[in-house]
């Protein structure tokens, strides 16, 4: 069979009819039956779908097929063209034309914004009570096309005649809005008909106006006036287009939502809804003008990555009374997103649902909340069956308190909304051991329940803040389970941008003032350079490093400034290890492993990470500068942190992972020293966990890096606490910010500071997609794949998916007996790197391989050994 083209892409492939640039790169895949199948040229038609002009590049000699630039001229604003590719392969076999692509450039220039953000106040009316906002207009005859461009400072949904449009949620979404505020692109053209015709948009007060941050938070971060911008475009068959626009022409009045805060929930009270607001028929004589304000069109901005949708809905697994005699309704799955209840009853009968992670001794554990009170209340119309759905909240929950039910409430009365962006999902995981593949699946639903618009740090308590240091851990996991490129890219930009405005990149993006100084810290401001490598890594995106090089090299630079003569980190705040297991819950930053050197280890690694972006983009100078720079910290590291034989200044497991993984040693036998060193800590600590966020992440790698494969698998599969499995033992569905959050006596651990979704300490999931089942990226964007599955712990099988840039990869293996039995598969447009146990490398083409070769036994690997005791004997496991 003839190879075929599929899955056209442009930019990161969210919303083809929304480009925010004039220049959209192409992507696709090459599928073929024929093995070692590749790409040798390429041809894109473009077809101008106003003129019916059509262009084509004619046949480009070149492999390339991910983020090709785009060949023909810039497109402007509303440019709506029709792309088509085809393929030569190395066997001269050309492929059909690909399915069209359609794609639409959105308003590309802040001159095309006529709009400005309109708003209004009501006397008497809390802030917190969302506000609608109403036009009508009328519709000519030979309308061809409608485009609603729309944002809003604070939340909005749209309607447009009675009935809803888009399905995003929560949107625009998050961004630091005194530098970005990006925009919608609805196509309403099936909504409007020729004639008089209405739009309405209610708006919350969102991320903008309202309450952020823990401590107490902070209102007002972004401004006082919360309301929509948006601008609807009416393309006639003459070619005329008529505009409009949020002005004074608008009108302003209240609906049924009462209240509505992202942290604390929804008031709604159904008595007060008119279905007719967004049409024309609607009297809005007593509505108060709107008032304008100014422009923001400088500000807009097409979305690269997905919007927040509806995902998923799930049926609760129980309802039942607790001890106390509360109604408690167990949705099986911790989420973040809200619920939907179908209820009747009188009329002004109050529904109350709060929402919790966890129970405590049965009872809704609310206290990990802190302020955030996650609570909505919905008013009966008394209409028959009312259907209610929050907008403009979302919750952290796997738990729901029901009050005020009028009746018996039923498992089919109440079901959860699964709410987060949506990615495309790529990467899957799975192996013979039950408790490791809940463990993956409890990092596929923290990475879900926090990659809402924004990479959070937990979606639950009153924080929900882009916390750097957990995505810099996180972002290869990130990265290979979901499509995130456009997601992180988008928040890349932001992070640029504050760290430009602030002069250093802050702990969390977007940065809010909670009344503590911006200060760089270590693995948390290192985001800046290694989330930007790691989406190169995983998506060959080079254009990224570009945008973000100015990003680099500041941070860089500004730590290199602080450093000084002798290039140690050694001033200013830290975060460090951040939760090791060993600090206690009031003091989360106390850990094992010295904070100067963390920091001066993560120094080193981002100037090395530097000299490889500089030498990616030909930057020659920068590359010479930082080359140097990155041996003056590793000299210094060493002449302060290391002794000659490899022993570390911090005794602790951290330290040694840190100077393993980020290739600190100077010599072999220093390597071979803190390896083994490393290997005797983790067995001393009896394979629990002994490290916090910082050395997490890359323990495992350095064990199996240093030879030491079983004890890595001990620490992967200890079930006590502190451990990865501890939480699954107990009944986890996500991955827990700290090691403990639940005791084992079912306590919630007393700090104040305890997430049940997290996912920063889930960053192991890519190892268990690297080595245990064995896939990595040899070069960017997975155009060679390293196929080098490390078996052990007595697993006798493990296997992983990825959808890369190029295709579908796969690599399984089982052990029959003494053999070990890989299964891979190869996009077209990739090459594997295959190293096997006991065998030479071997490099193989696209297609389906398979390897066998001698192995131990799964039931010769050795079984975690039983805990020490202080005391020096030996515990029985259970001791
Ligand atoms: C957040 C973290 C974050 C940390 C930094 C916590 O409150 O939840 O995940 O990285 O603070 O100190």
């Amino acid at each position: 069979m003839a190879a075929t083209v599929r899955q056209l892409r442009a930019e990161y492939g969210a919303n083809p009819c929304a480009l925010g640039t004039a220049v959209p790169r192409l992507s696709w895949h090459v599928e073929s039956d024929q093995a070692g199948c590749a790409q040798r040229a390429y041809e894109i038609a473009l077809n101008d779908r106003e003129s019916d002009v059509e262009a084509a590049t004619g046949v480009v000699g070149s492999a390339d097929s991910v983020l090709v630039e785009w060949p023909f001229e810039p497109l402007r604003s509303r440019a709506r063209r029709q792309i088509r590719v085809r393929v030569t392969t190395s066997t001269d076999d050309v492929s059909d034309w690909s399915d069209p692509l359609d794609i639409e450039v959105g308003l590309i220039d802040p001159s095309d914004w006529t709009a400005v953000p309109i708003t209004a106040t009501f006397a008497d009316t809390p802030p917190e009570r969302p506000v609608r906002f109403r036009r009508t207009f009328s519709v000519r005859s030979g309308l061809v096309r409608a485009r609603l461009y729309a944002s809003a400072l604070g939340i909005y949904t749209v309607e447009c005649n009675g009935a809803s449009v888009g399905d995003d949620v929560l949107a625009p979404g998050w961004t630091s809005y005194h530098h970005r505020l990006r925009y919608q692109t609805l196509d309403v053209t099936s909504a409007i008909h020729e004639g008089d015709n209405a739009l309405g948009v209610t708006v919350a007060e969102g991320w903008y106006r309202g309450r952020l941050g823990f401590r107490g938070g902070r209102r007002e971060v972004y401004g006082t006036d919360v309301g929509p911008v948006a601008q609807l475009e009416l393309h006639y068959d003459d070619g005329t287009i008529d505009v409009v626009a949020t002005d004074r022409q608008w009108r302003a009045g209240l609906g049924p939502h009462i209240a509505a805060s992202l942290y604390d929930g929804e008031t709604y009270d159904a008595r007060l809804v008119d279905p007719a607001w967004s049409t024309p028929d609607f009297d809005d004589r007593d509505w108060v003008e709107a008032s304008e304000r100014a422009s923001v069109a400088h500000l807009m901005a097409a979305p690269t990555g997905p919007p927040v949708r509806r995902i998923e809905t799930i049926r609760p697994v129980s309802i039942e009374a607790s001890p106390g005699g509360a109604t408690i309704v167990d949705f099986g799955q911790n989420i973040s997103g809200r619920v939907r209840i179908r209820v009747g009853g009188p009329a002004g009968g109050q529904v109350v649902m709060r929402h919790a992670e966890v129970l405590e001794h049965g009872e809704l554990g609310t206290r990990p909340l802190r302020g955030a009170a996650q609570t909505d209340t919905y008013v009966l119309a008394g209409d028959g069956v009312e259907i209610y759905e929050p907008t403009f909240t979302i919750h952290g929950f796997r738990y729901v308190e029901v009050d005020g039910w009028p009746g018996e409430l039923t498992t089919d009365a109440i079901n959860a909304v699964v709410c987060h962006s949506d990615m495309e999902p790529t990467g899957t995981f799975h192996s013979s051991h039950e408790g490791l593949d809940r463990l993956h699946e409890n990092v596929r639903w923290s990475m879900r329940g926090n990659f809402v618009d924004l990479p959070t740090d937990c979606p639950q308590r009153d924080e929900r803040l882009g916390w750097t240091g957990d995505i810099q851990v996180f972002a290869p996991t990130a990265s290979f389970l979901y499509d995130s490129s456009g997601f992180l890219t988008s928040w890349l930009q932001d992070l640029a941008d504050e760290q430009h405005a602030l002069g250093t990149v802050p702990a969390y993006v977007p940065w809010i003032d909670l009344r503590f100084r911006v200060l760089p810290a270590a693995a948390w401001g290192d985001a800046a350079v290694v989330v930007p490598w790691v989406l190169y890594e995983r998506f060959g995106d080079v254009d990224l490093l570009r945008r973000q090089y100015d990003s680099m090299c500041a941070w860089v630079d500004q730590i290199a400034t602080i450093a000084g003569e002798n290039h140690r980190w050694d001033t200013g705040f830290q975060f460090g290890d951040w939760l090791d297991p060993a600090a206690p819950p009031d003091d989360p930053g106390a850990a094992r492993t010295d904070k100067t050197l963390v920091a001066t280890a993560y120094h080193a690694h981002t100037a090395r990470l530097l000299v490889r972006v500089a030498d990616v983009l030909g930057r020659d100078a920068d590359r010479t500068r930082y080359s140097q720079l990155a041996d003056r910290i590793v000299e210094a590291f060493n002449a302060e942190f290391v002794t000659s034989t490899g022993r570390l200044a911090s005794d602790a497991q951290t330290a040694y992972a840190l100077a393993l993984q980020f290739g600190l040693l100077a010599t072999e036998s220093q390597r071979v020293r803190a390896g083994s060193r490393l290997a005797q800590l983790v067995s001393q600590e009896g394979f629990c966990i002994g490290t916090g966020f910082v050395g997490t992440p890359l323990v495992c790698d350095a064990l199996v890096d240093a030879g030491y494969v079983d004890e890595a698998y001990h620490l992967l599969l200890q079930e006590r606490c502190p451990s990865w499995l501890y939480p699954v033992t107990m009944g986890a569905t996500t991955v827990w910010e700290r090691w403990d959050s639940m005791l084992p006596d079912g306590s919630i651990n007393p700090g104040d500071m305890t997430s049940f979704n997290h996912y920063a300490l889930g960053a192991v999931a890519d190892f268990l997609h690297r080595v245990v089942a064995g896939l990595a990226p040899a070069e960017p964007g997975y155009r060679e794949l390293l196929v080098h599955p490390r078996p052990g712990g007595g697993l006798t099988e493990a296997g992983t998916t990825l959808r890369t840039p190029y295709g579908d990869a796969r690599v399984h293996w089982h052990r029959p007996g003494d053999r070990l039995v890989v299964d891979i598969v190869v996009p077209v447009g990739s090459t594997a790197r295959v190293e096997l146990p006991g065998c030479d490398p071997v490099e193989v083409g696209s297609g389906a391989h398979q390897f066998d070769c001698e192995c131990r036994p799964a039931a010769l690997d050795p079984p975690i050994p039983p805990r020490p005791s202080p005391f020096g004997d030996v515990d029985d496991a259970e001791g």
